[in-house]
């Protein structure tokens, strides 16, 4: 492939860090490196605290046995979204309920409304594309007297909270903002990927941010979640290999799922020139799209900034007016000939053959169905040159117009 879809950024810097934890720290498993991470996603998102982990899926697991949540509990998330989304929720032996999304990809608050009872304990939202969801409506609802009169707590952490937590599968969107500020603040709990295809990576991780009450209580919780995160152990490999310090105790039935250094070092070199630097290359590609596509008749522009809520310019997800998508197949098919790699974000969960079987039908999520059919995500990475996108544009442009022309 001339263009592939995604490229990790492995520059001089990243190797630079990754060195540093080979032959300087000598450390590879979590240690410095991994709370220098922790610590910067802390500054970045402006919460609390943030831990680190293996990857999104595990955080979700991890956080969801921190909750307590159990059988009778439920957890809505959008039917449009990677299967990561819902599969940590049935797996964490939790009832996933279902909705639909709005024409900018993220859950219908509406629905929600309609499908929360007394058993509801949180609302996994997405920001699809990296575009935030609407967590100031979502939060207008889940405070408002109804939702709060019904709500069912059963634990003093979610007594607290007083309504059904949001928990934002924010896999594609460290950076996006509301208003200015971090989306992360709008939510309780924000869980990041940092898989390899993400705006930020570190080969397969993730992590956990949040911002609830005080630092000293957040610390608390930090604490906690990062010891049921090494196996309810209540010290690192790091720490316990301070003098003296080598006792320990398991107090919690924990998973194991830390984040090592060794992979916490990519993330790290890309952090710190995030905001300033990657992130405004990836805000000028999806410019670069816009500015070509804004005037094509047939393309429909993807979400990046409605009413205070800014993308973090993960996914580009544009769609063709009109297309089903076997002609939307063909045109990527065409493209890949051609050496450029685009793909599709994503198949809705009720298409796959493991949520036919537990019952899902597509015929009850229509929105989701009608962004599917004709989405063509196109490459955004850092270091994807003027050249490669000017050539993606025209290549898709004349595949799309080909097509078109076929059809009448
Ligand atoms: C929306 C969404 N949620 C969750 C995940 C799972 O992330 P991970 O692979 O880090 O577990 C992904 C991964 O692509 C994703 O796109």
């Amino acid at each position: 492939m001339k263009i592939p879809f995604s490229l990790p950024l492995l520059d001089s810097l990243v190797e630079k860090e990754l060195l540093s934890t080979l032959y300087e720290t000598g450390w590879i498993t979590s240690g410095p490196k991994t709370k220098e991470f922790e610590d910067e996603i802390t500054n970045l998102c402006q919460s609390n605290y943030t831990v680190c982990v293996n990857s999104w899926t595990s955080g979700a697991l991890l956080l969801f046995r921190w909750l307590g949540f159990g059988p009778e509990d439920e957890v809505i998330v959008p039917a449009y979204t990677y299967a990561a989304t819902a599969l940590s929720v049935i797996n964490s032996g939790v009832k996933c309920v279902y909705v639909d999304v709005n024409d900018d990809f993220t859950i219908d608050v509406d629905m929600i409304a309609s499908k929360i009872n007394s058993n509801t304990k949180a609302i996994m939202p997405v920001d699809l594309g990296g575009f935030p969801a609407d967590y100031k409506k979502l939060l207008e609802l889940l405070d408002s007297k109804k939702v709060k009169s019904i709500f069912n707590p059963k634990t003093d952490f979610q007594k607290s909270i007083g309504r059904p937590l949001i928990i934002a599968d924010a896999a594609h969107s460290i950076g996006a903002l509301i208003d200015g500020l971090p989306a992360s603040n709008f939510a309780d709990f924000s869980i990041f990927s940092f898989h390899s295809v993400k705006n930020i990576t570190t080969g397969e991780g993730g992590a956990i941010t949040f911002k609830l009450f005080g630092k000293e209580q957040d610390l608390e919780i930090y604490r906690q979640i990062k010891i049921l995160s090494l196996n309810g152990q209540t010290k690192t490999a790091f720490e316990k290999n301070q003098p003296g310090s080598w006792r320990y105790d398991i107090i919690d039935c924990g998973l194991k799922v830390n984040l090592p250094d060794i992979n916490a070092a990519i993330g790290l070199s890309q952090i710190r020139r995030y905001k300033n630097e990657l992130l405004v290359e990836r805000e000028n590609i999806f410019n670069y799209y816009n500015s070509y596509f804004k005037d094509k008749d047939w393309a429909i522009l993807p979400p990046i900034e409605i009413e205070g809520r800014k993308s973090s310019f993960h996914i580009y997800l544009l769609r063709i007016k009109g297309f089903d998508e076997y002609q939307r197949d063909a045109v990527i098919t065409n493209l890949g000939h051609n050496g450029v790699g685009v793909n599709v974000h994503y198949i809705p969960l009720p298409m796959l053959t493991y949520f036919k079987k537990i019952g899902l039908k597509i015929d009850d999520f229509k929105n989701s169905y009608k962004l599917y059919m004709n989405e063509i995500s196109l490459p955004v990475y850092n270091g994807l040159g003027l050249d490669s996108l000017k050539l993606i544009c025209e290549k898709l442009s004349e595949e799309v117009e080909k097509s078109i022309i076929n059809i009448k």
